[in-house]
């Protein structure tokens, strides 16, 4: 390599070309862009190029060149670099000569050989700069090259470079880790963010790219979720590893109940691993009480689309003042989703005595059971899932042709998604808040979070 490909500052910088032709308007062109002020000797001037040189604040000398002045000019003159574009050799061997003399860059037009560098062709998507050159060897063949690079960088992708830019740091700082920031950077340039952005919507991409950093597990978290599975001290013989801890843990914070996905299809083996959570759950008696229904038929996909949308607008009637509000929100992604999954309970479950006797209803539990299966497997997947039971069960049974005494449950939504929400959507949508577990924990007795039992309590606890 004869020329180190370098990229230079070169604001408010000043330099001389000898020559007021063709070439010299291409490179003073390319100079003014960088913000270079120029000056140009030459006996003749294009138009074009007194205009440039005009506004980079720089002069122009009409006249042919003389040694003596032109040294004169490159010693008052703080030039970066100097430049001759004349078909006269010996000017250009002259400018050469002094230019070095002066410890000066300089760059001969038609002689590489007297060339301390030279211009590239450049593609220009703004931060982002290619520069292709092969030595000043054959400018055409630089040309043909340039034309096929812009052919596969997409116009825009300038705002994917300011993009990555604007977040370089906050990504720095929740991604301390440089092999796992590198990954997440590479995801971010190849994936749905760079997508978005050569479609045209920079705030989309900006959106996503923020949801997949708040996704990421920062090494303060990771260290809350190592401290929750009690990291140092395996409480018996039986415990998981700490990293297989943190795993557990993570899934359970990070699955979210989805509803929006895109149109990537899900694949086979990852669906099929996702049922088999489900068929790992517990069940009451072991009664399994599961049934799916996988729906492949577009038309049976867009019955059931019918009949959730029937429900929804059911359902804000009922909720009289929040009606408005509730039909702003996302409740289903049914005819986006991958797959399609109906998860139902069977018929026959009165013959099941054992743990049900008393509390027949632990059927439901059962599958519900077998649906968190599904939910954390597809969040460990890296897929998204949403439950739906906005639905009258006796329409879905007519469209599914399920026999009496079998009862569905859910709609499953299952596939790919862009990003999965920071928090539950509804918290994040301003529908709703969770509530802390101390809330939720009593000691002895009902509504008893101190233990007291049934002891009054003191003015000190009130
Ligand atoms: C049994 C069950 C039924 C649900 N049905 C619906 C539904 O019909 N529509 C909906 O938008 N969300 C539904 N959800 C999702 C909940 O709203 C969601 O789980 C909750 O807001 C918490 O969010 P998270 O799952 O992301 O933590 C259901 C969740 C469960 C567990």
């Amino acid at each position: 390599m004869n020329f180190f490909p370098l990229f230079h500052q070169l604001n408010n910088k000043y330099c001389l070309i000898v020559g007021g032709g063709q070439v010299a308007l291409r490179r003073a062109q390319a100079l003014y862009a960088a913000g270079v002020c120029i000056d140009v000797i030459s006996p003749v001037v294009g138009e074009q190029l007194v205009d440039v040189v005009k506004e980079s604040g720089g002069n122009i000398d009409i006249s042919y060149f003389d040694e003596a002045l032109f040294n004169k000019k490159i010693q008052d003159k703080n030039y970066f670099m100097v430049m001759a574009a004349t078909d006269d050799k010996a000017v250009n061997v002259t400018v050469y000569r002094c230019a070095k003399s002066n410890n000066m860059l300089v760059n001969i037009a038609s002689d590489q050989s007297l060339c301390d560098v030279v211009f590239p062709a450049i593609i220009d998507r703004g931060p982002t700069t290619i520069a292709i050159s092969n030595n000043g060897l054959s400018p055409v063949l630089t040309r043909v090259l340039k034309e096929k690079v812009e052919h596969v960088i997409p116009d825009n992708y300038g705002a994917l470079a300011d993009l990555m830019g604007k977040y370089r740091e906050t990504i720095k700082d929740r991604i301390p880790n440089t092999k796992k920031r590198v990954a997440f950077l590479e995801r971010i340039a190849k994936g749905s963010v760079a997508e978005a952005i050569f479609l045209g919507k920079p705030d989309r991409a900006e959106k996503i790219l923020q949801a997949k950093l708040s996704q990421q597990t920062s090494e303060s978290m990771e260290k809350e979720w190592a401290a929750q599975s009690s990291i140092d001290q395996p409480a018996t013989d039986f415990s998981y590893t700490t990293q297989e801890k943190s795993a557990i843990y993570k899934v359970m914070a990070e699955r979210r109940d989805m509803r929006h996905f895109n149109s990537q299809p899900l694949d086979e083996k990852i669906f099929k691993h996702i049922l088999s959570a489900a068929h790992m759950a517990p069940s009451v008696g072991l009664m399994q009480p599961w049934r799916f229904i996988r729906i492949t038929q577009q038309k049976i996909r867009e019955d059931i689309f019918g009949i959730v949308n029937e429900e929804r607008k059911l359902t804000a009637d009922a909720l009289d003042t929040r009606k408005g509000e509730f039909l702003k929100l996302k409740v289903e992604g049914i005819l986006q989703c991958g797959e399609l999954v109906i998860a139902a309970l069977p018929e026959g479950r009165e013959q099941h005595i054992f743990g049900r006797r008393t509390l027949p209803e632990m059927d439901l539990a059962s599958l519900s059971c077998a649906i968190q299966n599904m939910w954390l497997a597809a969040r460990a997947e890296g897929i998204g899932m949403g439950w739906v039971s906005l639905f009258d069960p006796k329409k879905l049974m007519q469209i599914l042709n399920m026999p009496e005494g079998s009862w569905p449950i859910a709609i499953l939504c299952i596939g790919h998604v862009d990003e999965f929400y920071e928090k539950p959507m509804l918290v994040l949508e301003n529908w709703t808040t969770e509530q802390p577990l101390e809330d939720m924990l009593f000691e002895n007795t009902w509504n008893d979070t101190k233990g007291q039992g049934g002891k009054e309590q003191s003015d000190n606890d009130t």
